[in-house]
């Protein structure tokens, strides 16, 4: 089933919540990401669940296999619906932080990152020292999530058609309605166009967060995506 999951991107619960009030009886799925849970911590999730919010925690963890096990056995108790880690961690870091999650009897699906939108071909060759272009570590990195046997990928709805044939979800940002303006993301696509590319799950923020009727933009991303 596709999703709409709506990113969170407040500085504290408050505003999160004044934001929630404009949506009215609309209960969607939020991305919380790092600035709202390290201010806020594991109540706001707990809160938020006991209201019925479906969460794709956004967490991006990236450590040694051992310490993200650890991390996620504790992320495992929350039981959110998603959340993720960095590909880069390694095939036995994803492995782990299934494991843990597996341990808790979580039902949350797990992610991983493939490359950051931020790196193009040459930060990643000069800076990071990886040979090839993005689209080949990409592609590398998603395989790597697939051995591992996590469900998906954050990745570009232009990537959602290679993500189908791994046999990975895929989950993406880079969302915007014709009308609105693509701020600083780079390669953007409508929600019905990301319908149309095979994306399971859009995340939009400042398209809805940032509109000025949220609960008319957010239901018309369902329609579109539906
Ligand atoms: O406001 P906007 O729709 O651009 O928000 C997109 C959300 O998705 C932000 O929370 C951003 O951090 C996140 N994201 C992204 N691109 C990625 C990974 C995450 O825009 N590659």
């Amino acid at each position: 089933m596709r999703e709409v999951i709506i990113a969170c991107d407040f500085k504290n619960k408050e505003t999160l919540y004044d934001f929630l009030e404009k949506l009215g009886d609309e209960k969607p799925y939020l991305k919380i990401g790092m600035q709202l849970y390290y201010a806020e911590g594991a109540n706001l999730i707990k809160d938020l669940k006991a209201k019925g919010f479906k969460i794709f925690l956004d967490l991006k963890l990236h450590d040694i296999p051992n310490t993200v096990y650890s991390a996620m056995k504790v992320l495992g108790e929350l039981d959110v619906d998603i959340t993720n880690v960095h590909a880069a961690g390694g095939i036995e870091m994803m492995k782990k932080a299934k494991e843990a999650l597996v341990e808790t009897n979580a039902s949350t699906k797990l992610f991983a990152v493939t490359i950051l939108t931020s790196l193009n071909d040459q930060k990643l060759n000069d800076e990071l020292k990886i040979t090839g272009t993005v689209d080949e570590a990409v592609k590398a990195y998603a395989l790597n999530t697939k051995a591992a046997n996590l469900d998906g990928v954050v990745c570009s709805p232009y990537e959602a058609s290679m993500m189908k044939e791994i046999g990975l979800l895929s989950l993406t940002p880079g969302i915007r309605f014709a009308s609105d303006s693509a701020d600083d993301q780079q390669r953007v696509a409508t929600p019905a166009k990301a319908k149309d590319l095979g994306s399971d799950y859009i995340v939009v923020g400042r398209s809805i967060t940032k509109a000025d009727d949220p609960k008319a933009a957010y239901i018309k991303a369902k329609e579109d995506f539906k």
